[in-house]
């Protein structure tokens, strides 16, 4: 048997998808520990979640600290600490500088909303329904030191429907990315998904475009 994936989980909000890794570990369907939940934001009601269930928490406050580099020198000694394989920014809306994303080269993955590359940044449901968009989506991807760049695992799309609000996307999202993040973590746990170099390789093939999630 091998050993369930340690992970540490880096939220700054709600947490729903730090939720959807919890339930899925807490009914077996993913085999995983949590080894933290670390928040930037000590308001964020996700630490309640991981409270509820038993998961250590940390709040590193970003304001607490003197610029970016000092908060993710902090961040990266927690992080060493615990030694997780990955790092699962959930909602997590600090940008990493390139110091702590080298020290974890290849093993921090984030969710996005939106069809990455399109809609890097903040707001990208709003932008996307200002741009006339039919089509609105998800990405989980390999984060390097740009701001959302870095290899594309996993993608899900839906479509923009007449009268859709940006609440409407969001719910739309939502509603995969929870199902969408469980299942990465199972292909990692599992080897179907491994991450060398920078390279993906889904069952051993280099996986040269995002694989699309089937809903
Ligand atoms: C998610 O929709 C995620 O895609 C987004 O924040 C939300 C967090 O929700 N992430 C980003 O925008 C990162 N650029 P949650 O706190 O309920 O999981």
């Amino acid at each position: 048997m091998s050993q369930p994936l340690k992970l540490a989980v880096l939220i700054s909000g709600n947490g729903s998808n730090l939720q959807s890794i919890i339930d899925a570990i807490e009914s077996g369907q993913l085999d995983a520990e949590i080894r933290a939940v670390i928040s930037n934001n000590r308001e964020a009601y996700g630490l309640q979640r991981a409270t509820r269930h038993g998961l250590p928490t940390r709040v590193l406050d970003h304001r607490e600290y003197e610029d970016r580099e000092h908060f993710d020198r902090a961040l990266q000694h927690y992080l060493q600490s615990i030694g997780p394989d990955f790092i699962v920014l959930a909602g997590f809306m600090r940008i990493l500088g390139p110091g702590i994303v080298d020290a974890f080269e290849n093993r921090i993955l984030n969710i996005h909303p939106s069809l990455l590359p399109a809609y890097k940044g903040l707001n990208t449901h709003q932008r996307a329904l200002d741009n006339g968009e039919q089509k609105h989506g998800v990405s989980i991807h390999l984060v390097t030191a740009k701001l959302d760049d870095g290899p594309v695992i996993l993608q899900a799309s839906y479509p923009i429907e007449a009268g859709d609000r940006a609440e409407d996307l969001q719910h739309k999202g939502h509603r995969l990315e929870h199902r969408m993040y469980p299942q990465v973590l199972r292909w990692l746990s599992n080897r179907n998904l491994e991450i060398e170099g920078g390279k993906l390789f889904y069952e051993q093939a280099l996986l040269e475009e995002p694989l699309q999630y089937d809903a």
